[in-house]
């Protein structure tokens, strides 16, 4: 018998309970800068707190601190349980918990004193892209580690798709990043027009492709079933998910670039690929949550399987909505408009935050040997998530189609029906929809905060009896 101390889940600890804290500190981040949008006078005059540096500080903290989190944990979690041995090496665990603690401070001063590359979700300046770097390439290290010294001969698929997460991230980081040094804080991209935006769109669309989603996936893959106590409905249709996603992700980067300089052909292929996305894609929801098939029951009783099911579904809504948006006829509509951020968010806060939140109650207790200290306060987190998200998407959707549709009007003379401060003053009420949205979202986190400081804190009592 494999002894389960054997595992190193110290460091899962320690990327848990920061995975709670910086989803606070995100979210926190985007529900002020969602106040600002409805009120701008709570931009309040400071430059720190302007919407312009707390937005790419929530992307940021969302994304990478939030996101990344979760990704350190579940992954060192899961690897050693499916590999069936500890983690390949301590110090390399311990470099890169530190490490990216590192980074996240160093991103949260640098965004909000104004440094910044540019770039959306690549904003931070030279030295901390190096800094990236190292961290990403020391977990390539311990996790390619792991994998070779496992004593499970098997590679199961949630490690096929930590590993394509994993490799695709530091490519695509590493070639996006490449920059001309000016100062310490100052640097400028080696790519220049065009070629900088299709760069800076390859990575911005894989870094949704893998960093949110073939990560999380890999997270779905593990979780689901354990929590499920299910086999994967279809372990044939995991590996053609899985082969399928990949390729296509890589290409669909142009969808983020119709009707600009890029050349004709590129959009439209880049539209082909986000259009074929839709098959992987809805395999891999069918797969998920068909793995409930024969024990739906579990779903009423359940919180933990809730999230991680309404997780799954809008993972489906929002692969439909993204290859429909990547029309370009659609995306004439929708670009620049609140539609787009309506997706970004069934996405981010329906699928990653969700799954992610699942993934955090499953080990919660199993980490800390003990039981978690109220499912009612998992079951009222579900339900505050799960209104919060619809509040917030429907909110962007209605005033995302108006404000295009808005723009685009004309009289018969040809003139703009609307002037652009009236297509504003229509968002206004949106805007305040989307914030209660993003505070009932928000709330539901701090009762997982709580939750998840007494269920630490009755493990510590119960070791002290
Ligand atoms: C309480 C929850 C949240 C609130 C209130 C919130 C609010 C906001 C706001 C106000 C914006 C700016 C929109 C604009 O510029 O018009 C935004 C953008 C964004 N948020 Fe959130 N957010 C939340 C959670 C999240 C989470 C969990 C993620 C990712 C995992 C996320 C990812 C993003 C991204 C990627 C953008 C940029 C979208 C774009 O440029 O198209 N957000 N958010
Ligand atoms: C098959 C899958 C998907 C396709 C084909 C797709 C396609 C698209 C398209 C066409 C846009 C609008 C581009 C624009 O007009 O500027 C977009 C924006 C975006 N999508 Fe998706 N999407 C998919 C899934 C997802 C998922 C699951 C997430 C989140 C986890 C996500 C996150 C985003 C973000 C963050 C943006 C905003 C980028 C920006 O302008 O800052 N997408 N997507």
């Amino acid at each position: 018998m494999e002894s389960e101390t054997k595992y190193d889940d110290a460091v899962v600890k320690k990327f848990t309970i920061m995975a709670i804290v910086w989803a606070i500190v995100g979210m926190l981040a985007g529900v002020v800068a969602a106040s600002q949008l409805a009120f701008p006078a709570l931009n309040l005059d400071i430059p720190y707190i302007t919407f312009g540096r707390l937005r790419p500080l929530h992307t940021n903290a969302v994304i990478f601190a939030f996101g990344g989190c979760v990704l350190f944990a579940a992954i060192y979690y899961s690897v050693q349980r499916l590999c069936r041995a500890r983690l390949f090496s301590d110090f390399l665990s311990n470099f890169t918990f530190w490490g990216w603690q590192i980074i996240i401070v160093l991103a949260a001063v640098t965004l909000l004193t104004g440094h910044t590359t540019g770039k959306e979700y690549a904003e931070l300046e030279w030295p901390i892209d190096i800094l990236i770097a190292v961290v990403w390439v020391a977990l390539g290290i311990n996790f390619f580690g792991t994998l070779y010294k496992r004593q499970e001969s098997h590679i199961y698929v949630a490690l096929w798709f930590y590993m394509a997460m994993i490799i695709a991230v530091a490519v695509l980081h590493i070639f996006n990043s490449l920059e001309l040094p000016v100062s310490w804080l100052k640097s400028y991209s080696v790519y220049a027009g065009v070629q900088d935006a299709m760069v800076q769109w390859w990575y911005g669309h894989n870094a949704v492709g893998f960093f949110l989603t073939a990560g999380f996936l890999g997270i779905m893959y593990y979780f689901l079933p354990k929590q499920a106590k299910m086999p994967v409905y279809s372990y044939r249709l995991s590996i053609v998910h899985f082969w399928s996603l990949i390729f296509l992700y890589i290409w669909a980067g142009p969808h983020h670039l119709h009707y600009t300089a890029l050349p004709d052909w590129t959009q439209t292929l880049g539209m082909t690929f986000s259009l074929m996305l839709i098959a992987p894609s809805w395999g891999g929801m069918i797969n998920g949550i068909m793995t409930l098939k024969g024990a739906w029951d579990k779903l009423r009783t359940d919180p933990i399987l809730k999230f991680m099911i309404v997780a799954v579904s809008f993972y489906g809504m929002s692969t439909f909505e993204g290859p429909m948006m990547s029309i370009k006829t659609v995306n004439a509509l929708s670009h620049y408009t609140d539609w787009t951020i309506g997706h970004v968010h069934s996405g981010a806060l329906g699928w990653v935050a969700m799954i992610s939140i699942g993934a955090l109650y499953y080990m919660l207790p199993r980490l800390w040997k003990t039981e978690i200290y109220s499912v009612k306060l998992i079951n009222a987190h579900f339900w505050m998530s799960t209104i919060g998200v619809v509040i917030y998407i429907t909110a962007m959707w209605i005033s995302g189609v108006m404000q295009g549709l808005m723009w685009r009007a004309v009289n018969p003379d040809g003139s703009l029906t609307y002037t652009f401060a009236e297509t504003v003053a229509a968002m206004h009420p949106y805007y305040v929809i989307r914030l209660v949205g993003g505070l009932v979202f928000l709330s539901g986190m701090l009762l997982m905060a709580y939750n998840a400081f007494m269920t630490v804190r009755q493990a510590g009592k119960e070791v002290n009896v």
